[in-house]
């Protein structure tokens, strides 16, 4: 049987929810991934250094080996204060902007940079990673659009402003955004999705509409997963492994007007060696997955082992999430790599 033998790796882009929906989801993620970037876009968003304290507490109690690292909720009225907190919580290590309105609990976000240049600066001075949804928001831009206008019209000047700030485009979706990230120096990295590196535009649509592939960034056309393909199995370290599971309740993505969000967790490093396979790239797979995302924060690479068979096994049709039910990725299909226990 074929087996790869990986060091541990880390999902640098997750969201865990809360409560019980989030003591469902957990054990998903800890199965396989030492360490987690928990995006704090709950309701009400982690905007303090104290909720994000309380919410990393929620998630050890859960479990105790696994180590989140905590994010903080971006918005017109954070303060400089709060970003010089952060040197004395090691544990919150980056601070996410998500445009205001551009995904799931967004409302709070920034709605024009101008309204926390100081904080960029305080974060730029602390050398505090900003996290991006770069998506621009305007309801008349094509929504496969968003993410390259964001490119052009915010992340560029933004980084001109800002050369010494250290950023990660989250879960980058077209060619453009890997262009844009390869061109600029190492202050600039990405994370890149299993999904966005499987599935194209037409997995929307295969038979019907599939709210279970609805995601934001959304899918985009093959030319742009073939992109993402070659840059997450280029050995580049400015591209690493962010799974972005989004769990949501079924009642919220079988509906009229569906969540964005796809629940990958619990086959997460299976799809990713599925799609590096497709490419003959699985040599590549341990560097994407356990070494550039570490390396990026400043952070020590996992020491552990982790190992995956060829054994093809099907996923469940949902999994409890709180007092409802998540339908996972490829539910009642089948996944071609396993976790060895
Ligand atoms: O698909 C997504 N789901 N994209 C996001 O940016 C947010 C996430 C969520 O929180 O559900
Ligand atoms: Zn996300």
């Amino acid at each position: 049987m074929q087996t790869i033998t990986l060091t541990q790796p880390d999902d640098w882009h997750l969201h865990l929810r809360d409560g019980v929906n989030m003591a469902s989801v957990v054990a998903a993620t800890a199965r396989c991934f030492a360490r987690a970037i928990i995006m704090p876009n709950l309701k009400p968003p982690i905007t303090t250094v104290n909720q994000a304290i309380a919410y990393k507490k929620q998630i050890v109690n859960i479990d105790n080996n696994f180590k989140p690292l905590m994010t903080l909720y971006l918005t017109d009225n954070t303060s400089v204060d709060e970003i010089v907190k952060l040197k004395d919580f090691p544990d919150i290590v980056a601070v996410k902007y998500y445009p205001a309105g551009a995904t799931t609990n967004s409302d709070s976000g920034v709605t024009d940079l101008a309204k926390v240049w100081q904080v960029l600066e305080a974060m730029q001075k602390y050398d505090i990673p900003l996290l991006i949804h770069g998506e621009v928001t305007a309801a008349t831009t094509d929504v496969f659009d968003r993410e390259k206008l964001f490119i052009e019209s915010v992340l560029d000047p933004l980084i001109e402003n800002f050369p010494e700030l250290r950023i990660v485009l989250e879960h980058i979706t077209t060619q453009e955004a890997v262009e844009y990230v390869t061109s600029r120096n190492n202050k600039l990295a990405a994370t890149i999705t299993a999904h966005h590196l499987l599935m194209n535009r037409n997995d929307l649509f295969t038979g019907g509409i599939r709210p279970h592939h609805y995601c934001l960034p959304v899918l985009k056309r093959e030319t742009h997963r073939q992109a993402l393909l070659k840059a997450a199995t280029s050995g580049n370290p400015k591209f690493f492994l962010g799974t972005d599971s989004a769990p949501h309740a079924i009642s919220s993505k079988e509906t009229s007007c569906g969540c964005a969000g796809i629940y990958s967790a619990p086959a997460a490093i299976e799809l990713y060696a599925e799609a590096f396979e497709q490419v003959q790239a699985l040599d590549k797979l341990e560097a994407f997955a356990s070494f550039y995302g570490a390396d990026f924060y400043h952070l020590t690479r996992n020491t552990e082992k982790i190992t995956l068979k060829k054994h093809t096994w099907k996923m469940p049709s949902h999994f409890e999430f709180g007092t409802q039910k998540v339908v996972p990725i490829r539910a009642e299909q089948e996944i071609y790599w396993q976790l060895a226990k």
